[in-house]
């Protein structure tokens, strides 16, 4: 699969494990930056750019880290086509792409260590949407809200 992985300063490091592990399991990895460690640089740069890589179809999933996770995720939200949370357990990580189909993660790296956010990846990047009724009925609402 390939996959678009960005960080801000906040997870500059976790995006070097991470990206090691996408490599190891196969997957392709669009790296969006930061490339350099920057105490002063912002998230939502780095979100933008891993959201519209997803959303252009260049990459099928994305994988936002930063301090918290949400700075991340809020600004993900904003692309249109993109379904993106914070996940720091790995049932949300495979439920939220099942039922919800979303299609970018957003990960705290200064919630959680390494080895959870390792476990998190992947339960995110095995998982699949279940084209069922009732999950297809509610992803169309949420289409509805954002063609406002
Ligand atoms: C950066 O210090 C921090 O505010 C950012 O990484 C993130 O946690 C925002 O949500």
């Amino acid at each position: 699969m390939i996959v678009a992985i960005g960080a801000d300063h906040g997870g500059y490091i976790l995006k070097k494990e991470l990206s090691d592990l996408l490599e190891k399991l196969n997957h392709e990895v669009l790296d969006i930056g930061a490339h350099s460690y920057d105490s002063l640089d912002d998230y939502p740069d780095f979100a933008q750019a891993v959201a519209q890589t997803v959303a252009s179809g260049k990459a099928e999933r994305g994988i936002m880290l930063c301090g918290s996770g949400v700075g991340a995720a809020i600004t993900a939200n904003k692309i249109k086509g993109i379904r993106a949370s914070v996940c720091h357990d790995a049932y949300s990580a495979h439920q939220g792409v099942e039922h919800d189909e979303m299609n970018v993660i957003c990960i705290g790296a200064r919630v959680i260590g390494a080895e959870s956010a390792k476990e998190i990846v992947s339960s995110f990047l095995n998982a699949n949407f279940i084209p069922e009724e009732k999950y297809i009925r509610r992803l169309n609402k949420i289409k509805k809200l954002e063609d406002g």
